[in-house]
């Protein structure tokens, strides 16, 4: 007799952007002719940059060739793409990172779901509310939570308001963690932590023995000059934070898949006897059995990004992103309508018209201007009566999105 793991049982059930691909699925079916924006899941519209596609067209002509076949490669990368990620987004500001502390993979939805595997069941895991759903649900099925109360939150799990009310950084809780995840630059609230509330959670894991896993998917889209881009900025970080990066957003990877993971190699957690373990050599076991590395030719374009030609495509498109960003900040801020981020991330988070709720509001921006967002109690209870816009569409698009929007909701 084989038993099923019961902890999916506990999740509501569909992934969130499974459940709004499916509505507005059936809502083209039911009316084809709608012109259906789609400003929900944070899918980049741009090509990739020329500089990876050159790259990329190199490594498939030598994968054709019996003098430059590459096989198998490194799990944890290649030399080469490890070397510029280090030199570019850590060396060039001054932060120490290993060539053995950065684990290349299929991207930081991948990582950061599967990270909580190398941590006991029983750790006390903590999240912001609201939050990417990845770390909540990875957490659930591996059956570190309870059951999911009336209240929208799991019993076990220790919830971290994140709201306007405290400018989205959240407080340091009474509780216990031993797990806590961060996302900065935020999804879904487009904000971001200052130094100093970064500063004071690596304070708090050192004296609590907490490990933060920060998700950094978003630093490429930092404007403001004194937002961390790395956790690592943070003095004592390296001893307690694992970090997350990207080249999804920053390269538009979306499709292609690539990022990775860095653990230095003084992140430790506790044995049951006591003994400090560090949890490099755990996630190198992990990736090397469960992951066989990422595709060579992905990792040749990955690489292209850090040349000048690469460096000067995806400043241009993240400076594309972050100006239908403003042009949804500041159209909707026209409507009436009270909005955050979107200055150093490309979401921005808004409150719905008239305190409605946040699915009500899908349906309603579906049905009469055919726009589909992201309702923000997908993103955990304290997202309710928000909603999330992204600005990874096409220019034309959010142009128009915005002025729907402005004549059908303003207030
Ligand atoms: C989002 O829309 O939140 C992101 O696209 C999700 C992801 O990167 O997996």
């Amino acid at each position: 007799m084989a038993y099923v793991n019961e902890n999916y049982l506990k999740l509501p059930g569909s992934y969130l952007f499974a459940e709004i691909a499916r509505r507005v699925a059936a809502y083209k079916e039911a009316h084809p002719e709608a012109d259906i924006i789609r400003l929900g899941i944070g899918d980049v519209t741009l090509p990739l940059p020329q500089a990876s596609i050159k790259a990329m067209q190199k490594a498939v002509e030598e994968m054709g060739k019996k003098e430059t076949f590459r096989g198998y490669g490194p799990e944890q990368g290649y030399d080469f793409l490890i070397d510029a990620i280090i030199e570019h987004n850590y060396t060039s500001r001054g932060l120490k990172v290993e060539h053995d502390e950065i684990f290349v993979s299929d991207g930081s939805k991948s990582d950061t779901g599967n990270i909580q595997e190398i941590f006991a069941e029983d750790n006390v895991v903590a999240i912001t509310d609201p939050v990417y759903p990845v770390y909540l649900d990875t957490n659930v099925m591996a059956g570190r939570t309870g059951k999911l109360k009336d209240d929208g939150h799991f019993d076990g799990v220790v919830y971290l308001a994140s709201n306007a009310e405290n400018n989205f950084s959240p407080t340091i809780p009474s509780e216990h963690i031993d797990m806590l995840y961060l996302c900065c630059p935020n999804n879904p609230t487009g904000t971001t932590l200052s130094r100093e509330a970064l500063t004071k959670w690596v304070a708090y894991a050192k004296e609590h023995d907490t490990v933060i896993l920060f998700d950094a998917a978003y630093a490429a889209y930092i404007t403001e000059p004194d937002v961390p881009r790395s956790i690592y900025e943070i003095e004592g970080a390296r001893d307690v934070a694992i970090e997350f990066r990207s080249f999804s957003k920053t390269a538009g990877f979306t499709g292609t898949r690539c990022g990775y993971t860095v653990i230095p190699k003084t992140v430790t957690a506790k044995t049951k006897d006591g003994k400090r373990q560090p949890l490099n050599p755990l996630w190198s076991r992990r990736h090397s059995t469960k992951y066989n590395g990422t595709a060579y030719i992905v990792q040749r374009g990955a690489e292209a990004i850090y040349t000048p030609e690469g460096q000067k495509e995806i400043k241009e498109h993240i400076a594309y992103y972050m100006e239908n960003a403003r042009i949804i900040r500041e159209g909707l801020t026209k409507a009436g309508l009270t909005v955050y981020g979107g200055v150093n991330a490309p979401y921005i988070w808004l409150k719905t018209p008239n305190n409605m709720k946040s699915w009500d509001f899908f349906d309603k921006l579906l049905k009469e201007v055919s726009i589909v967002g992201t309702p923000g109690a997908g993103f955990g209870p304290c997202g309710e009566g928000y909603f999330r816009l992204t600005a990874f569409g096409d220019r034309n698009d959010t142009e128009r999105a915005v002025e729907r929007i402005k004549t059908k909701f303003s207030v």
